[in-house]
């Protein structure tokens, strides 16, 4: 058995850490929702709108622990529920398009995937984070559906949404995070791109299972 490393990348709400967090369950592997670490930090930000990014990121102490999923803790208080909040999915890319931002984060990653046996799932994982996973996916969905499974993921987690707002929301978010300076979105070279659009939850999982197997055994 050869241990490895699964790097997800892909667009706003394309099911990425709903499909990440089950196949590292089923693979008996790690899983990392990157997007979580950068949404800790904009609440950081937001508490602190006047420190300048580098002061911010120096002074932050930001923990994951995976236990029976992942919580996240920013300077020792659990912001798991906190970050899925609209006023931090507004300015999260912004806050993600940030240089010393991006740079301590990157390294927190590359130091938990050293030693392998990670699904981590974010925006550049495959391009900048772990450029030699072993295998990269690509997951893409038409916005519509994007928006229609982010508002039942919102509904489910009590936070207020509207369609066309969250229509709205991707594409603002995809816009930014394609266009940036700094590891925009996009796809790895050597990614194998899924589009989930009709597909189920069930079935992405075990194509990425299927594709796992071929690499592990
Ligand atoms: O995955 P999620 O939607 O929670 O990510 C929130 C935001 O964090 C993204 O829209 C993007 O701006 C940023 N992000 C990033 N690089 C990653 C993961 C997330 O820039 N590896």
């Amino acid at each position: 058995m050869n241990k490895i490393n699964i790097a997800v990348d892909g667009p706003a709400a394309a099911g990425k850490s709903t499909i990440a967090k089950l196949v590292a369950a089923e693979l008996g592997m790690v899983y990392v929702d990157t997007g979580a670490m950068y949404r800790a930090i904009t609440l950081a930000h937001l508490t602190q709108p006047d420190a300048d990014f580098e002061t911010l990121v120096q002074n932050i102490d930001l923990k994951i622990i995976n236990d029976n999923g992942q919580r996240i803790y920013l300077n020792n208080e659990d912001v798991s529920e906190r970050i899925r909040e609209n006023d931090i999915t507004q300015n999260v890319s912004f806050v993600a398009s940030q240089k010393a931002v991006r740079e301590k984060l990157v390294a927190l990653q590359q130091a938990m995937t050293a030693a392998k046996g990670v699904v981590m799932d974010g925006r550049d994982i495959g391009t900048h984070v772990i450029p030699d996973a072993e295998l990269k996916i690509y997951m893409i969905a038409s916005v519509k559906e994007r928006a229609e499974r982010r508002l039942l993921d919102n509904q489910q987690r009590g936070i207020e949404a509207n369609f066309d707002d969250l229509v709205k929301d991707i594409e603002r978010r995809d816009q930014i995070d394609m266009t940036r300076e700094i590891s925009p979105l996009m796809k790895a070279q050597d990614a194998i791109e899924i589009d989930t659009t009709g597909m189920t939850i069930n079935e992405v999982k075990e194509e990425i299972i299927r594709l796992a197997n071929n690499i592990i055994r």
